[in-house]
């Protein structure tokens, strides 16, 4: 049994169905990434597995508990934790009182939690006194992650970890993901624009296009798919 099973997932906006039965499985301590058009539904796929919008149909599976109809709150309290693309930190608070918001469920934040998001991105050691809202939008991304990582997560779900970044900063930023999988053994499902960057650090790959499953298989696979090179990642 994967770490997280989405099946069939049906959802949408008002009237507006935009996911239209969405398989997504994800394993104990892997990276996945989903890639596809903009607009395909990708981070309303996201937004339905971590309950901030409703699924109208599908179940999502974590830790083989049924959470498909909890919400954000409490999937977060079950060890998911999710980044968004924007407006990912409090801009008014420091770095360090973003760092205590994100492990807000935890009565006791301990040195030791600070210390491992210090370590892992020095410039946050650096900054902890200034407002979060004054650093670049790497830096800000990093401070995301960090915070979402303060509740020790199985599985934080991350939306477009590259988006924003100067271009040299990308491979980083993916670098990162794959230490932060390794050190910590927490799993990662992302959505990436930089779909060729991103694969080729994944386990494993979805590609959705109009709210539909059109291909999956190992990272290495996609990258190497004819119809999926000319079809999604630009020849
Ligand atoms: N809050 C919203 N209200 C209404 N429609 C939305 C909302 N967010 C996204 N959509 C629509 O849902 C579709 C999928 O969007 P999205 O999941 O953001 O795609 P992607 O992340 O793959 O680029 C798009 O047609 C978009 O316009
Ligand atoms: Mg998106």
């Amino acid at each position: 049994m994967p770490l997280l099973e989405a099946r069939d997932v049906v959802s949408g906006y008002g009237d507006a169905e935009i996911l239209h039965g969405v398989d997504i499985d994800v394993g104990e301590e892997e990276i996945v990434t989903i890639v596809g058009p903009n607009g395909a539904g990708k981070s309303t796929l996201m937004k339905a597995v971590y309950g901030l919008i409703d699924c109208w149909s599908g179940t999502v599976t974590f830790e083989e508990r049924e959470v498909t109809d909890l919400r954000a709150d409490e999937v977060t309290g079950q060890g998911l934790c999710y980044v968004p693309q924007r407006e990912n930190v409090f801009p008014n608070l420091t770095v360090r009182e973003n760092l205590e918001m994100g492990a807000y469920i935890d009565a006791d934040v301990r040195e030791e939690d600070f210390r491992a998001a210090f370590d892992r991105f020095p410039v946050l050691r650096e900054r902890q006194h200034q407002k979060a809202g004054a650093m670049s939008g790497g830096q800000q991304q990093m401070l995301a992650l960090s915070s979402a990582l303060m509740l020790d997560p199985s599985l934080i779900l991350v939306d477009e970890p590259s988006a924003g970044l100067a271009p040299d900063l990308v491979d980083d930023m993916f670098d990162q993901l794959v230490g932060i999988r390794d050190e910590t053994e927490t799993a990662i499902l992302m959505v990436e624009q930089n779909a060729q960057q991103a694969l080729s650090v994944s386990d494993r790959g979805y590609v959705l296009d109009m709210g539909e499953n059109r291909y999956e298989g190992t990272g290495q696979e996609l990258l190497e798919s004819e119809e999926v090179r000319e079809l999604y990642l630009g020849g």
